[in-house]
C-alpha cells in the first residue's frame, strides 16, 4: 500500500515510516521540519518539505494518490499551546482539517489520526481512564487535539471518511525530542549518562502512562490494516502509571549514575496522576503493549549511550 505520513521527520512518525518501508510499503512524507529532523527521514521515502496548512498539500495528494494517510504532524508542545493558543489551533485544527478535506477529495481509504490520552481527559475522575471518561482538557493542546476527533466523526457520517483516532500515552524511545510530552525519559537518560543531576519537578510521585515506540508503531500498523478498527477512537496505553521517581531509579541503574535528583517546585497546569486503559484497543484490533517499561528504558539508555 502507499501511505502518506505527515510529521514523518519527527520522533514517532519517523519510526512508523521505517517500519512501513521495511514491510515493503511505499511511503510519502509531508513535514515542514519545524521540530522534525532531516536525519530522521528514511531515504527510501518520498519527502515533501511542506507545512500541512499549505494549499500545495492538495497537489501532493493529487500526484501521489495515497491509499492511507497517517497524520502525526502537529504542534505537540503543551507549553507552547499555553503561550501561543492561536498558533496551536491553526496547526492542530486548521492543518488537520485540510488533511481531512484532502483525504475526502482524493478518495483516501483510511485516515489514522493521532490524538492524546494524556491531554484530552483532564484531571481523571477514575483510573485507568477509558474512552468513556468525560473530556475536560486542561490545556489548549488538549482542546485542539480533541476538536479534530469531532470532525472525523462528522465527516465519517457526511462523506464516508474512514478513520481511526489513536489517543497516545507518553511515548518514549530513540529519537525522542526531549521537550515533548514524555521528554522526561530522554532528558533523564541523557543527563545521567553525562553524570549530570536531573531535576524532578514536584514530589516525583506524579504518575504517567509510558509506552515504548515499537508498540506505538504496531498500533498504527493495526489501525491501517485491521478494518475492525475503522471509525473508532482508541486509547493506546499500558493501563499502568509510572512515577518520575521510578523513572529516575530505573535510569540510574541502567546508566550507573551515582547521584541523587534535585527537587524543584511543581510545574503549573499539569495533571497529577493519569494513566489510560487500552482494553478497547485490545478488543477492537488486538493491540497491547509488549515492551515493559524497564526494558524500554534500558533500550533508550543503550541507544543514547551509543550516540555519545
Ligand atoms: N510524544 C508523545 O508522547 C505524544 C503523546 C501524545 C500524542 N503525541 C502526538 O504524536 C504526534 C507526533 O509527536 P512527536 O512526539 O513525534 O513530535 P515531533 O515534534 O517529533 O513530530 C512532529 C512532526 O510534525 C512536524 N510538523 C509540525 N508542524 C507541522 C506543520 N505545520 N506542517 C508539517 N509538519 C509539521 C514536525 O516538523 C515534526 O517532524 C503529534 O501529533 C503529537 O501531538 C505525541
Amino acid at each position: 500500500m502507499k501511505v502518506l505520513v505527515t510529521g514523518g521527520a519527527g520522533f514517532i512518525a519517523s519510526h512508523l515510516v521505517d517500519r512501513l518501508i521495511a514491510d515493503g510499503h511505499e511511503v510519502v512524507i509531508i513535514d515542514d521540519l519545524s521540530t522534525g529532523f532531516q536525519e530522521n527521514i528514511n531515504p527510501k521515502a518520498t519527502f515533501y518539505r511542506m507545512d500541512i496548512r499549505d494549499d500545495a498539500v492538495s497537489e501532493v495528494f493529487e500526484k501521489e494518490r495515497p491509499d492511507i494517510v497517517d497524520h502525526h504532524a502537529a504542534q505537540m508542545a503543551v507549553i507552547r499551546s499555553l503561550k501561543e493558543p492561536e498558533f496551536d489551533a491553526d496547526v492542530n485544527i486548521i492543518g488537520s482539517l485540510k488533511i481531512i478535506m484532502n483525504c475526502i477529495k482524493h478518495d483516501v481509504k483510511k485516515l489514522v489520526y493521532i490524538s492524546t490520552g494524556g491531554a484530552v481527559y483532564g484531571e481523571p475522575q477514575y483510573l485507568p481512564v477509558d474512552e468513556a471518561h468525560p473530556i475536560n482538557p486542561l490545556s489548549q493542546y488538549g482542546i485542539t487535539k480533541h476538536t479534530v476527533e469531532h470532525y472525523l466523526f462528522l465527516y465519517h457520517i457526511t462523506d464516508g471518511l474512514n478513520y481511526t483516532a489513536l489517543r497516545y500515552p507518553n511515548v518514549y524511545g530513540p529519537r525522542q525530542y526531549p521537550y515533548g510530552e514524555a521528554g522526561v525519559t530522554a532528558i533523564f537518560s541523557a543527563k545521567m549518562l553525562k553524570g549530570e543531576t536531573p531535576i524532578i519537578f514536584g514530589d516525583g510521585e506524579q504518575l504517567r502512562d509510558y509506552v515504548y515506540i515499537d508498540d506505538i508503531v504496531e498500533a498504527n500498523i493495526l489501525a491501517m490494516t485491521n478494518p475492525a478498527s475503522d471509525n473508532h477512537i482508541l486509547n493506546i496505553g499500558s493501563g499502568r502509571g509510572s512515577s518520575v521517581n521510578e523513572i529516575f531509579r530505573i535510569i540510574k541503574d541502567a546508566t550507573g549514575f551515582s547521584g541523587e535528583p534535585v527537587y524543584a517546585p511543581a510545574r503549573k497546569g499539569e495533571v497529577y496522576k493519569i494513566y489510560i486503559s487500552a482494553e478497547k484497543a485490545k478488543k477492537v484490533m488486538g493491540w497491547e503493549p509488549k515492551v515493559s517499561f524497564e526494558d524500554g528504558l534500558k533500550r533508550l539508555v543503550e541507544h543514547q549511550r551509543g550516540k555519545m
